[in-house]
């Protein structure tokens, strides 16, 4: 690629040479007219980033026009071009790349009609390079940077510049997978037309600051990822236009608060792996938009039946997954028509699982393992088949499934069968032998087993065989 841009310059350097050389001298090149100063601060920019090696005079006389820069766009604005995109890192084959050592040149607030600046994969240095983000001349971008994006720059390190809160018109802000520490700064409040605002995988800590009130077009707030702390502000409620909510992955802790219920276009709300406590609030039953809901890895606390789950209709996927649950499965959660994954594992639930549950029309994943259930699972074959491994019921030592809709293969796993079921085979399989010759291979293997387990005392066991079939006998004539 970069072989053919030079041959084509050449090819266009003679050609203008031969042109001069015809009309002796004064020639109109047909370069997209630009500010020197833009030029030169264009240039000085991405020197400073790529290493001083590249020349940018010399590469790409014509930026805006023949020998455009990839990853820099421009506009046409009162007759002369402007730099009003400038993507820094290797996003395409022939893109800037940066150098080990840069820097960010004052040049940059030059480009007074910027409206995109994004960095991808470029401060990568560990140690010696560490670059922090500069906090003076971000005023001078004000007017046009509508976005503005670090993207997984793992030698970006420091703080959040505070000067970010003058960047009025910005509409994305994303700061993701970057080595930034410190506390988020609340001056992004200011920052009312953000609809992205992206903090996520960073060393952020300390609270989340209560700015809130002015963001109410926020459609993407993602904090997860970091070392935050405290409790949740009030302010969070807010952000009514809000779609997507993730704070997972951090050291949140207090209520779940119950100003959750004004996000009602809230259509993923992620919370996992915190500290949160203190039940699940009621006003989770007025998210009427949530498309997914994950909660797991909290102590929340609490009844599962305290809220009216039919109403979150749009549900496709719940992870409740140890958050200290108390109380039974509610049969409403048969209602939610979408569900695709109910995550209930390792909680503390206790009484039935509803076979209701295996109507959900969608469900391919459900995982109740780790609880206190108890009874029979009294889900068709159908069920266990369609499930597969994604129905897990281990480790609930009150649970037991029926032996007779079963098919071995489909026998749920760490689920023991139940005990009466065994008894009524036990004697059955000899009575079925007895009077129809016909033996059920699956309780007939659990029938030997039984009589393995009894080997010991054989005599005792085979006399109470006897009865037992007796009994059945009897019973079967008596019927009859
Ligand atoms: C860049 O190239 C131009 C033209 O070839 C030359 O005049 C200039 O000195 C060079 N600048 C640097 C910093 O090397
Ligand atoms: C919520 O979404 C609806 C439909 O997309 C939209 O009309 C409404 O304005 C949104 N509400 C807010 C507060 O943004
Ligand atoms: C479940 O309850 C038992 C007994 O009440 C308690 O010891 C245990 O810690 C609880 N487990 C969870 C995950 O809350
Ligand atoms: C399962 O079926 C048994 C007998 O058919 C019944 O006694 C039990 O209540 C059922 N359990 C559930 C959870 O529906
Ligand atoms: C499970 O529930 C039974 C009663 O159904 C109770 O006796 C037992 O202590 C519970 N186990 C735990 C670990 O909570
Ligand atoms: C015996 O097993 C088959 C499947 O292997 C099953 O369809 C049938 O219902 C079983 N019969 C009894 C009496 O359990």
């Amino acid at each position: 690629m970069k072989g053919i841009k030079v041959f084509s310059y050449v090819i266009f350097v003679l050609f203008i040479i031969s042109l001069s050389g015809r009309c002796y001298g004064e020639v109109e090149l047909d370069i997209s007219p630009m500010e020197k100063t833009e030029q030169d601060a264009l240039y000085s920019t991405i020197q400073g980033f790529v290493g001083d090696r590249w020349n940018g005079s010399d590469l790409y006389p014509d930026p805006c026009g023949w020998t455009p820069i990839q990853g820099v766009s421009c506009d046409f604005f009162n007759g002369l071009w402007y730099v009003t995109v400038l993507n820094i890192g290797p996003i395409h084959d022939n893109s800037l790349s940066c150098a080990k050592k840069l820097e960010f040149r004052p040049h940059l607030f030059e480009l007074k009609h910027l409206k995109s600046l994004s960095f991808f994969k470029c401060f990568q240095s560990q140690h010696k390079h560490q670059v922090t983000i500069p906090n003076g001349n971000w005023n001078k971008l004000a007017g046009s940077l509508e976005s503005l994006e670090f993207r997984s720059n793992t030698g970006l390190v420091g703080k959040v510049p505070s000067s970010f809160g003058v960047l009025k018109n910005l509409q994305s802000l994303v700061l993701l997978e970057n080595g930034l520490t410190g506390k988020v700064p609340p001056e992004i409040g200011n920052l009312i037309k953000l609809k992205r605002l992206v903090l996520s995988s960073n060393y952020f800590n300390g609270q989340i600051p209560d700015m809130f009130n002015g963001l109410s077009e926020l459609l993407i707030f993602d904090l997860s990822r970091n070392l935050l702390s405290g409790t949740l502000p009030l302010s969070l409620g807010r952000l009514t236009s809000l779609l997507k909510l993730d704070l997972s992955h951090n050291y949140l802790e207090g209520n779940l608060i119950k100003e959750f219920a004004y996000l009602k276009n809230l259509t993923l709300l992620d919370l996992r792996n915190n500290r949160f406590s203190g039940g699940l609030t009621l006003s989770f039953q007025e998210l009427y938009s949530l498309e997914e809901m994950v909660l797991s890895n909290n102590a929340i606390g609490g009844n599962m039946r305290t809220l009216k789950w039919e109403n979150l209709q749009n549900l496709v996927i719940l992870d409740l997954s140890n958050i200290g649950l108390i109380g039974e499965i509610p049969e409403s959660m048969s209602k939610l028509k979408r569900l695709r994954f109910l995550g209930l594992s390792d909680n503390n639930l206790t009484g039935n699982l509803s076979p209701k549950l295996s109507t959900l029309p969608s469900l391919n994943a459900l995982y109740v393992s780790g609880n206190n259930l108890t009874g029979e699972l009294n889900f068709s074959k159908n069920f266990y088949g369609k499930m597969g491994t994604r129905f897990g019921a281990w480790s609930n030592p009150n649970l037991c499934y029926q032996i007779g809709v079963m098919s071995e293969s489909h026998v749920p796993f760490g689920v023991k069968p139940c005990h009466h079921e065994i008894k009524l085979l036990e004697s059955n399989a000899r009575t079925y032998k007895l009077l129809n010759g016909y033996v059920n291979k699956t309780s007939h293997t659990i029938a030997s087993l039984g009589f393995l387990s009894c080997a010991p005392n054989g005599f005792c066991w085979t006399f109470l065989q006897e009865i037992l079939i007796m009994c059945v006998v009897l019973n079967f004539y008596i019927g009859l």
